[in-house]
């Protein structure tokens, strides 16, 4: 039987492309070109299935260019790059990689979260520019973390690992969510106690974003929202570009309006704001929250095995457009 075709739009672990080629005629990008999205639809023509990254926008033109494309899976747990609407129209399986990521992810929002508050990366350039003559007092003074009321925005899975990891600060931590949690998760995250939006901005010491993007939540931590803050507050945004106004972020930092922020992501990346540069009280970070070896591994076995389900015949443990299995 003639195996089916793929395409792996991005550069991905050579021991994934062994496997999927154990199933599949497969058209690698090991050289990690940037596909334009009038490559990709060229590319995609006569592939019955694509892995991707999060880095491509699948649009509604890229999935009309193969009307027999079956499946697009996506390494990533975020799939705002991905048209599903379209996908679900055309029966085209969309699949992405959660779980996997929930506690290295969380882990990473720390990171942020402690750099932030405790200035470690400024100080650090500082020493490294040979500024440091003297000890003082007042050196690099920050935000205690301990003891601080951490806001949750988006309590999810990973929004539920971030808040569990408080318990160890003797935090209080307060949440949003479309929905409220179950109490006995709520109890597991540290007896997150649910807020409307507005008492989290004005009460949180420490916010974290961790909210899935979607155009409904577009800038939805905008100037106004900013403004609610306490001037002695953090952000961290671990979730994605296009949540936070970064425009209105920076006036908010360079203007003392908001302590400090910890980003992983941008609007528009990796083209970033360039003024976030000129700023000493951010923490900046290449959108790699999810990146331990051990967990971007465990995220493109989980994309290769949706793949391979998807074209030979089971359903993919993680489809995001389940209708489309029922549709004839
Ligand atoms: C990474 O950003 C992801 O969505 O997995």
């Amino acid at each position: 039987m003639e195996k089916a075709k793929v395409l792996v739009t991005r550069a991905v672990f050579p021991d994934v492309i062994g496997q999927l080629e154990q199933y599949f005629e497969v058209e690698a990008n090991q050289d990690d070109r940037i596909l334009s999205p009038a490559e990709l639809a060229e590319k995609v023509q006569g592939k019955d299935g694509i892995f991707t990254t999060p880095s491509e926008r699948i649009t509604a033109e890229v999935l009309a260019a193969n009307p027999s494309l079956k499946a697009v899976c996506n390494m990533a747990v975020g799939f705002n790059n991905i048209d599903i609407a379209a996908a679900t129209q055309a029966g085209i399986m969309v699949t992405n990689t959660p779980d996997v990521l929930n506690e290295t992810t969380a882990d990473f929002a720390w990171a942020l979260l402690l750099a932030t508050a405790r200035r470690v990366t400024e100080s650090e350039h500082w020493l490294r520019a040979g500024k440091w003559q003297k000890w003082r007092y007042d050196t690099f003074l920050g935000a205690d973390v301990h003891g601080a009321t951490l806001g949750v925005l988006g309590m999810g899975r990973i929004g539920q690992a971030i808040a569990r990891r408080s318990m160890g600060f003797d935090m209080k931590v307060i949440y949003h969510n479309r929905t409220r949690l179950e109490p006995a998760l709520e109890a597991r995250a540290n007896n997150a106690q649910y807020v409307g939006k507005e008492e989290l901005l004005r009460s949180a010491d420490h916010l974290i974003l961790a909210l899935p993007y979607s155009p409904q939540v577009h800038h939805i931590v905008g100037a106004v929202e900013l403004a609610m803050m306490k001037p002695s507050a953090t952000l961290v945004n671990i979730a994605r570009g296009g949540i936070v106004d970064d425009a209105a972020l920076i006036v908010a930092l360079r203007a003392g309006r908001l302590a400090a922020a910890g980003l992983d992501v941008f609007e528009n990346e990796p083209a970033f704001d360039p003024a976030f540069l000129t700023l000493s009280n951010v923490v900046l970070t290449p959108h790699i929250a999810s990146a331990s070896e051990p967990t971007r591994r465990a995220m493109a076995n989980c994309a290769a095995a949706n793949l391979i389900a998807a074209l030979t015949g089971s359903n993919p443990p993680n489809i995001l457009n389940p209708e489309v299995l029922t549709k004839g």
